[in-house]
């Protein structure tokens, strides 16, 4: 199964027998672990202090971890905001110091007796609030184009509005875990579900006070991540680590879900203001925007989430006049991490958002206005990349309006509509424009090591972790090809730090082309020393020897092949190295991080949806009747991990946009700051139910994209943004319990309690 061949993911039958290893489940199997539980804060600000006698009085419990433990740093943040063990608790829910007990029960208990005293101090709750209390955080961003303000000034049609959009919880199905111990040679050595190991390991080393080089994480895979897991392990690896120093046995912290969900951050929520021109045809003329992220109470992320926010409000639109400026609010919450699309679908909601709402007062179609301000080839973003292959978008949106039946449908949906009073359908299509690479340039690297030993087989360590996306069977793909052997001849290891060293996170959906380069680099290093070898026991010149699937053989089909394992061995005899390290960087990336101009991406990533809903005038509940997508992922490293992160991505967010509500208590009552919904009952996922009846995902054809990994495109993030199709089908069946050409304010999410009310407005305007 060489690149681009359909294979399931490496671990499935793994993952579906309920075989497949994570963190904790190696805890389960070790004797003497500690566990350790959190002691947290019952007020959203207040100064605290401890008095940890009664705990330790709780029989089983070993010790308490507080601050002045801390032999190193006591930070967790990479910003250094981040107090590990804090003496002001700055949200409902922080932890304030940590019991470890023989029992995952004794810890608990052990942690209730924990007597905490507060002086509690004024909060900050909603971003309103931040806004009116000038309560922000890092720095602010602007991105600026040509004349917005000259241009709003003179537009034929000029619109404004406000919104605020909800976070999103990452619900992955594998809490935060950790389990950590010292190895006889008083190394600490911590398992950890983390997206970014390296950091993790730093931290751990900061908080213990010792180089890197005595720490070692190692990530088996871990059950979803979807940016949870970039920045807010690190915290709870130190914790651990701590533990097992000062104990001298293993600690295991694994956080149940209310605590995952009352500890964690979460996808920024935001506060948007607009202001858009319109010439009469309805092409943008002109776009001021303010976006202001809710970053809680440290800064975390929020500085490049932000930052890519700012530059997707643009989407897949040209806007000649533009600027959008970006603020963080501090306030007295999780601090909200990294969530899949990283502030991309904040900003892209601002422009689909807007169109959507203008449409109908520019009497036009929506999908006409859409399609109408796509960006054409040889123009540039707001700050100043240009959109390569940017007749892609026309393509695919062409695509599947045809593949969709578009105008048929619709012509159906108006006949529907006129029969139904109380059920209302409506079909939308929306774009999108995603830019893959870490806007910060560093991050644009990784590294492999690939071993080939005596006997053929081979063994691959990468930089990357596997986290359910399909990374590992890719990386898997890619060294079979490179190399010319079968997959099942190799295997790879889990991620560890004493590897590869210094990687990136897995994240910014750029982990195959990061990854992917360095384990080639690696495998080819290795097969070009082999050719030359094979090519003495062949007898040809080594240029013309091929590898593949296992046989090294010459040009021709019919000539004498051997065994790759032959060759590996004979290299080996000759004194021939069969190991190599593998370093790939992006070329060609440059970012002005003050100016916010350059070009921060490697390429765009394309795609559109066509969504189909019907809502029920007496309740606001939606129904996802067929979605059809084309979306480019280049050539497909592997097609099936591409399909299910396309779908699996698309449903995530139009969980964020209908469904999926985080609500915190925000009146003056002693639940101030408290996080309301933190079960799974109280906050709503996408369910079966919720799945669209019809689903039809095609890959975008002949669209090989030079300088990348046998040709291939990031795929994590990107269809998340294509869930807007969603929302603006919904926007439009709500308009049709409303007089023609209503135009519909939707909150969002847009709940079946939010669509119930806009369908109310639309009936009053009728
Ligand atoms: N898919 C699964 N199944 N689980 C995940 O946690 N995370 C998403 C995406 N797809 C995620 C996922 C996020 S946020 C990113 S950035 C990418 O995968 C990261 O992996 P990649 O760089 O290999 O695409
Ligand atoms: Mo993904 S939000 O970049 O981990």
């Amino acid at each position: 199964p060489v690149v681009g061949t359909p294979v399931p993911h490496e671990s499935a039958p793994l993952h579906v027998t309920g075989n497949a290893v994570y963190t904790d489940d190696l805890a389960a199997r070790g004797n003497d672990v500690l566990t350790a539980w959190p002691v947290q804060s019952e007020h959203a600000h207040a100064m605290v202090s401890l008095d940890v006698d009664e705990a330790l009085a709780v029989p089983g419990v070993v010790r308490v971890l507080t601050a002045a433990d801390v032999p190193g740093h006591n930070d967790a943040g990479v910003k250094d905001d981040e107090p590990l063990f804090p003496s002001e608790a700055m949200f409902h829910g922080h932890a304030l110091a940590w019991v470890l007990a023989g029992t995952a029960e004794a810890a608990r208990l052990g942690a209730a007796a924990v007597r905490v005293a507060y002086e509690p101090l004024s909060s900050i709750i909603t971003v309103p609030e931040a806004i009116e209390a000038g309560s922000f955080q890092g720095i602010p961003r602007i991105v600026r184009r040509g004349d917005p303000e000259a241009v709003l000034a003179t537009a034929p049609h000029v619109f404004e509005g406000v919104a605020e959009i909800g976070g999103q919880e990452h619900f992955y199905l594998e809490t935060h875990a950790s389990l950590a111990h010292v190895d006889s040679e008083g190394q600490v050595f911590v398992e950890c579900s983390t997206q970014h190991p390296s950091e993790t390991q730093a931290i751990v080393a900061h908080v213990l006070g010792v180089p890197s080089n005595r720490v070692t994480v190692q990530c088996l895979r871990m059950g979803g991540g979807f940016g949870g897991k970039e920045m807010q392990p690190h915290g709870f690896a130190a914790i651990a680590a701590l533990g097992a120093v000062l104990t001298g046995r293993t600690v295991r912290l694994r956080l149940n879900r209310t605590q995952d969900l009352t500890m964690t951050g979460k996808r920024h929520p935001f506060h948007i203001v607009w202001k858009a021109g319109f010439d009469d045809d309805g092409r943008i003329l002109a776009l001021a925007t303010t976006l202001t992220s809710d970053g809680g109470w440290s800064l975390d992320l929020s500085e490049p989430v932000m930052g890519r926010a700012l530059c997707h409000v643009d989407n897949a639109y040209w806007i000649p006049n533009f600027v959008a400026q970006g603020r963080i609010a501090k306030t007295n919450k999780t601090s909200q991490t990294a969530f899949r699309g990283f502030g991309g679908p904040q900003g892209m909601f601002v422009i689909e958002n807007l169109l959507g709402l203008v449409a109908p007062k520019l009497g036009l179609d929506a999908a006409t206005l859409r399609q109408r301000n796509l960006y054409a080839p040889g123009q540039t973003t707001p700050y100043g990349q240009p959109v390569r292959h940017a007749e892609r978008l026309h393509d695919i949106w062409n695509q599947v309006h045809d593949q969709s039946d578009f105008d048929e449908r619709r012509a159906a949906i108006a006949a529907f509509n006129a029969e139904h009073p109380d059920t209302k359908r409506a079909l939308a299509i929306t774009p999108v424009k995603f830019g893959i690479s870490f806007t910060l340039t560093a991050y644009n690297q990784a590294g492999a090591l690939v071993h080939v030993y005596k006997d053929g087989s081979v063994l691959i360590n990468h930089g990357g972790t596997e986290m359910g996306q399909g990374l590992h069977t890719k990386m898997l793909q890619v060294a079979a090809t490179a190399l010319g052997v079968e997959v099942d001849s190799i295997r790879l290891a889990p991620t560890r730090t004493d590897k590869v060293p210094n990687t990136s996170a897995t994240a910014a959906s750029s982990s195959a082309d990061l990854n992917g380069g360095a384990v080639k680099d690696a495998c080819e290093q290795i097969r070009d020393r082999m050719a030359t070898v094979a090519g003495r026991l062949l007898g040809i010149d080594e240029r013309d020897v091929r590898f593949s699937r296992g046989r090294v053989s010459g040009l021709g089909a019919s000539g004498p092949a051997l065994d790759f394992a032959v060759v590996a061995e004979a290299a080996y005899d000759q004194r021939v190295q069969l190991w190599a390290a593998g370093f790939y960087r992006t070329e060609g990336l440059h970012w002005d991080t003050e100016a916010m101009q350059g070009t921060p991406f490697k390429y765009f990533s394309y795609g559109a949806a066509a969504t189909e809903v019907e809502i029920d005038g007496y309740t606001g509940a939606t129904r996802t009747l067929r979605v059809d997508i084309v979306h480019d992922v280049g050539d497909t490293l592997s097609p099936l991990i591409d399909l299910g992160q396309i779908e699996g991505g698309f449903v995530q967010g139009a969980g964020w946009l209908t469904l999926e509500e985080l609500r915190w208590d925000a009146t003056d009552g002693p639940g101030r700051g408290r996080l309301l919904t933190q079960s799974a009952s109280t906050y709503k996922l996408p369910s079966f139910s919720e799945m669209p009846e019809v689903f039809n995902v095609s890959l975008f054809e002949r669209a090989t994209e030079d300088g990348v990994v046998y040709g291939s495109k990031a795929v994590g993030e990107p269809p998340l943004m294509l869930a807007f199709s969603v929302r603006e089908a919904i926007r439009e069946a709500v308009a049709a319990f409303g007089p023609a050409g209503h135009s519909v304010d939707l909150a969002s999410p847009a709940t079946p309690e939010a669509v119930f009310w806009a369908i109310e407005t639309a009936r009053r305007a009728g």
